[in-house]
Order: structure tokens, then C-alpha cells, then sequence
């Protein structure tokens, strides 16, 4: 089996989001939003390092401990001017560790929210795939075109529209070669980088709740969605303390 392993992109400034730090280090639930995107990936079984890429003047990652993560997390100090460029970078940068057919999970820093299952789901489904893929979810509200006047110039049909999320799963050669011939500024994901090698990415079902944190909004939800996961957790733990104590009577 080949195996696998993270990198997350964390070189962006967050300016939509306009905070004082780029927003991977601002503090949801407790901990930096980088934290939380890491967590997840750094406990996988089937995850053997996590890169994270950062900025090449960068002077935030080194003020928190991200001991509990273990030792899998490390950071390379090359990120570029997209996100596509700071995700090519890193591959460069990792090239000593990984071999060309093992897989490379790309996952935003700004995707606190991703659950163990997602990621089950995506070694599940695209481990003997030929091409790779990505957690995305379908389409739910009804689409409108505006136009400049920003009235409705039409209705879009939404059938078979997902949104495309992280993490995204491609063989590492594939991924390189692919973002060496895109246009840096126009491949937002590594899957229109494949699509554009003339590969199909397959579409694996996420979870809304993987939300990318973009608007100052979006850090309430995140806090909300990690604080609900976390007393869900905490059930199941009490939940089945009884049970362990009584078989050891
Ligand atoms: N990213 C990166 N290098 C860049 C730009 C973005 O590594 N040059 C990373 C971000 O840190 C983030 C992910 O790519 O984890 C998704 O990008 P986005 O949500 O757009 O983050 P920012 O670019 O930081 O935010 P904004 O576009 O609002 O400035
Ligand atoms: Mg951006």
C-alpha cells in the first residue's frame, strides 16, 4: 500500500477576513484555527507526516506548542504568492520524504472543522483509485446568475453542482506535474490543476460542517461546530465508562 501523507497550506495573509494576525492563528475554542485544521490529520492512523507550509517570514508559528500533536507535524518555511504556489513549494520542499506514488492529502489551514469520518471516507474511496479525489458536497440551494445591477438574470440548474472542499488526494508526481503546467493564479484547488492534466477527480461526500473560515462570521460557527463535536465526544466517553467498569468486575 502507498503511503500517505498531509500538507496543508498556511502561507495566506486572511485578508477578508481582516484580523490584526493572518487568520490561521487566530483563537477558536481555545486553541489557533491551525491547531484544530491539523488535529484531525495529525491522529490519522494512515497519515504518516503532516507539512504544514508557511510563510517564509512567518514569526507566529513558533510562539505555540504543537506538542500534543505529536511528532508528525512539520513546518516548511516556502510559501508562494497563491495558494497554489505555496502548495507547490511544499511538495519541492518535501521531496526527500515522500515517493512519487505515494498519496498527498492538501487540506486548508482555514478548515478547522474536518471530521475523522471525512477522512476515512477518502481513503475508503480513493485508495486504489487511479486518479485521486476530493471531499465535496452537492449543491443544496437554488443557484442565480446575477447581473451587474445585481438583479436575477437567471436560474442555474444545480444538478449534479457540488462545492469543492478539503482535503483533495492525489499521487504526489501527478500533483507536482500537474501544478508545474497551471496558471498559479486560476487554480484555486489541486483538483482543477488535475482536471486540467485532462484527469477526472473523484468526488467524495464531505460534510458541510467542514466549513473553510473566510468571513469574521465564520469564526462563530467554527467555535460552534468544534465546541458541539467536542461535548459529543465527551458523552461518549462518560457514556461508556459504566460499561467498561462493570466488566471488569
Ligand atoms: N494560502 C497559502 N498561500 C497563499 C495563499 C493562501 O498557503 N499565498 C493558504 C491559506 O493560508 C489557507 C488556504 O490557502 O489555509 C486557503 O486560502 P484562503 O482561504 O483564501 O486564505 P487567505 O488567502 O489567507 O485569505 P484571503 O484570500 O481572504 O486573503
Ligand atoms: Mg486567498
Amino acid at each position: 500500500m502507498s503511503k500517505a501523507y498531509a500538507l496543508v497550506p498556511a502561507a495566506g495573509s486572511g485578508s477578508r477576513l481582516g484580523a490584526a494576525l493572518p487568520k490561521q492563528y487566530l483563537m477558536v475554542a481555545g486553541r489557533p484555527l491551525l491547531h484544530h485544521a491539523l488535529s484531525t490529520l495529525a491522529r490519522h492512523p494512515r497519515i504518516e507526516q503532516v507539512f504544514v507550509v508557511l510563510a517564509q517570514g512567518d514569526d507566529q508559528f513558533r510562539r505555540y506548542d504543537w506538542r500534543r500533536l505529536g511528532a508528525r507535524v512539520e513546518p516548511l518555511y516556502c510559501g508562494g504568492e497563491t495558494r497554489a504556489a505555496s502548495v507547490f513549494n511544499g511538495l519541492l520542499a518535501a521531496r526527500d520524504s515522500i515517493a512519487t506514488a505515494d498519496w498527498v492529502l492538501v487540506h486548508d489551514a482555514a478548515r478547522p472543522c474536518l471530521g475523522s469520518e471525512e477522512l476515512d471516507r477518502l481513503f475508503g474511496e480513493l485508495e486504489e483509485d487511479d486518479t485521486g479525489g476530493l471531499l465535496a458536497v452537492p449543491v443544496a440551494d437554488t443557484l442565480k446568475r446575477g447581473n451587474r445591477e445585481a438583479r436575477v438574470a437567471a436560474t442555474e440548474p444545480r444538478d449534479n453542482l457540488w462545492l469543492a472542499q478539503t482535503p483533495q488526494m492525489f499521487r504526489y508526481r501527478v500533483l507536482l506535474e500537474a501544478l508545474r503546467k497551471a496558471d498559479p493564479a486560476a487554480a484555486t484547488d489541486e483538483a482543477s490543476a488535475i482536471e486540467g492534466l485532462g484527469l477526472k477527480p473523484r468526488l467524495v461526500l464531505g460534510d458541510t460542517r467542514n466549513i473553510k473560515v473566510t468571513f469574521p462570521e465564520d469564526l462563530a460557527l467554527a467555535e460552534l461546530i468544534l465546541a458541539n463535536r467536542e461535548k459529543a465526544a465527551k458523552k461518549t466517553v462518560s457514556g461508556s465508562s459504566p460499561r467498561r467498569r462493570g466488566s471488569r468486575k
